[in-house]
């Protein structure tokens, strides 16, 4: 008679598993295998691809922006250059000290030359306003001082019996201002001894009251002479 055999316990065995694997860990999760890249590659290559993109983009505009900006500005300032030089003679002079494509540096006709800018006398007189207004009819405006040198060069061709607007005047409070933005404390300045001494007179003249050349606080409804200064054109 066949004897009955009982098994306690009883283990079965999963092919794949390696040796030793306990059978009731069957239930347990798969272990995958690690793939090759430890990163999701997809998205985020697009996201790096379109910042780059982007910034190409931006680079690219900005670089376009300046390069039209200079274009837009070199424009303006040759059309300024040439504002109130309808029928009116240049006179020029070779300059080899220019930029590539620019050989002489010219003047209106009847103009005087000096260092970068030109200087005309109108013959009438006028009050501040109305010789200001004149000078920017011709391209130009009051005489800024930028110099010692300057002064001298401009006075040594002025009548010592008259008296000159220049484009420096007072709003009030005696905040000096030049016609063309120069800061009135970033250049030199030559008063009269004793001048500005009268916070009415808002206007500057040039003048030789006594022994030299030399600025003066005056009124700027009085009519004086005036000196008209612009930037030197350059062909
Ligand atoms: C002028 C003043 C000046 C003064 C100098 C007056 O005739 O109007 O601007 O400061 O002379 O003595
Ligand atoms: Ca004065």
């Amino acid at each position: 008679m066949a004897s009955e055999i009982m098994y306690a316990e009883v283990k079965f065995k999963n092919e794949s598993n390696s040796p030793g694997t306990d059978s009731n860990s069957a239930a347990a999760p798969e272990v995958k295998p690690t793939p090759h890249l430890s990163k999701p590659a997809g998205p985020t290559l697009l996201f790096t691809s379109l910042m780059a993109l982007f910034l190409l983009l931006a680079i690219s505009f900005l670089v376009a922006f300046i390069f039209y900006f200079q274009k837009y500005s070199q424009l303006l300032e040759e059309n300024n250059a040439l504002r109130g030089l309808n029928y009116t003679e240049l006179s020029c002079t070779k300059d080899h000290s220019l930029k590539k494509d620019k050989f002489w540096s010219c003047c209106p006709k009847d103009w005087k030359p000096f260092s970068s800018h030109c200087y005309f006398i109108p013959t009438a007189s006028a009050n501040w306003s109305e010789s200001e207004e004149k000078c920017f009819s011709m391209g130009a405006h009051l005489m800024v001082v930028h110099s010692k040198e300057e002064q001298d060069f401009i006075t040594k061709i002025l009548n010592v019996h008259d008296a000159y607007f220049i484009g420096l005047s007072d709003p009030g409070h005696r905040q000096w201002r030049w016609v063309d933005q120069t800061p009135y404390n970033g250049i030199a300045t030559f008063w009269h001894p004793g001048e500005p001494n009268n916070d009415k007179e808002q206007c500057v003249i040039v003048n030789h009251p006594r022994s030299s050349w030399g600025w003066n606080d005056s009124p700027c409804s009085v009519k004086q002479k005036s000196v008209c200064q612009r930037k030197k054109i350059y062909v």
